[in-house]
């Protein structure tokens, strides 16, 4: 199968680039990204020496240019990660999150309605269900919960869902999505909470924790998260949404103190800033379809993925002493100076 990899030079597009060319020499993958600040061409450095691998330069909302990889490279599967991913940025700057996000989703499916597809698969998040309530651990978000969105993030991710649920209908697009929970591991980009956290604290600097700390998120080892959409573009049924977890949650400030206490640094390093607007409380997922209907199991328990996770970055230092040198100084005092 040819399967295009849009967003692959970004965290979890990168790590399922490289779970493919291990896991399914047969298959022949290539990277669609625009490079945008989040996506990396060093991330992809080993894939680019495989054969089986190609990098195309490109951008999802741009039609011209998507149609042309379409009519060179006939794909068979879209795995679709291309996105602007983050909630804080989304707070500042909506716009592009709907250009890239719901624009760039919908020239994709045109694509496959133009030129044919046999497979299209959304990654979409569990932002899309809103939150749960701290004090009602009994309850976790279903395929069958309500879209509720918080932020221009989420809400563009929700948009984009419905959209590949109306193309699939009324186009026949064989698609389906996934929508994972927070994931975690190598190649993470340091505005997110483990990676910046991880950089921070070895940095010596403070360590920036919204409001009391007490959000709760469902982490999954982003190796798990690619085992699933595997699983789902090869097995999954066609027109069917497939929640992706492993029911690892954790406030912010346990995460936070557990990074702490791995590197062996202080607590004294913690620094509780202004809250983020609209906080989403608790996300939680039941994977119970996904596992049932797929066998779907995660193999790293939080305690193991988040050593390997820091680990990673202590071996890597080049890999992040670049991103966080030059405009990344500047994202990091726009975002966080008005905070404290
Ligand atoms: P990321 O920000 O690390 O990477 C996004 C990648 O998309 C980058 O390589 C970027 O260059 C590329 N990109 C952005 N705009 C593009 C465009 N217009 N055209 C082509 N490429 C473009 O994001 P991530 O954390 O790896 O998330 C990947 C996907 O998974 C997103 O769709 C996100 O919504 C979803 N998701 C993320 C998580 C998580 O915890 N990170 C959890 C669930 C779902
Ligand atoms: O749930 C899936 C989602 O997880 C994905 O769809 C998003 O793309 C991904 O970015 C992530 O969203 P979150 O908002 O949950 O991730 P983030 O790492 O930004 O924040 C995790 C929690 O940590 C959240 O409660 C906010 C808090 N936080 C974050 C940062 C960056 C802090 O306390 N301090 C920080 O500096």
């Amino acid at each position: 199968m040819k399967i295009v990899v849009t967003g692959g030079a970004g965290f979890i597009g990168g790590n399922f680039v490289y779970y493919l060319l291990k896991n399914h020499a047969e298959d022949f993958v290539i990277c669609y990204d625009k490079l945008t600040y989040a996506g990396n061409l060093e991330t992809l450095e080993d894939a680019l020496k495989n054969k089986n691998f190609k990098f195309v330069k490109g951008d999802i909302s741009n039609r011209a240019e998507v149609y042309k990889l379409f009519e060179e490279e006939k794909p068979d599967v879209i795995v679709n990660f291309a996105a602007e991913s983050h909630v804080d940025r989304s707070i500042e700057d909506p716009e592009l999150f709907l250009r890239t996000n719901i624009i760039g989703t919908s020239i994709l499916l045109d694509a496959c309605k133009k030129f044919g597809i046999k497979r299209f698969h959304q990654v979409s998040t569990d932002e899309v269900y809103g939150d749960l309530p701290l004090d009602r651990p009994d309850l976790f978000f279903t395929e069958k919960t309500n879209l509720h969105t918080s932020s221009p993030y989420s809400a563009s991710k929700a948009s984009a869902d419905l959209l590949v649920q109306a193309y699939s209908r009324t186009y026949q697009i064989p698609a389906t999505i996934s929508r994972c929970s927070n994931n975690y591991g190598p190649y993470h980009f340091p505005e997110k909470l483990i990676p910046l956290m991880i950089i921070n604290a070895l940095n010596e600097k403070k360590l920036p924790v919204y409001g009391k700390g007490i959000n709760v998120r469902d982490w999954l080892y982003v190796e798990d998260h690619c085992s699933a959409i595997d699983l789902i573009i090869r097995n999954g049924k066609v027109g069917e949404i497939y929640n992706v977890g492993g029911h690892n949650e954790k406030t912010n400030i346990d995460v936070v103190k557990t990074i702490l206490k791995i590197l062996g640094k202080s607590e004294d390093l913690i620094e509780f800033v202004t809250d983020r607007k609209g906080h989403d409380q608790r996300y939680a997922i039941d994977p119970t379809k996904i596992e049932t209907e797929l066998g779907w199991t995660p193999k790293t328990k939080f305690d193991d993925g988040i050593k390997k996770t820091v680990d990673w970055y202590l071996k890597n230092k080049s890999w992040w002493e670049k991103i966080i040198s030059g405009e990344y100084q500047n994202y990091y005092s726009k975002m966080y100076e008005h905070r404290l």
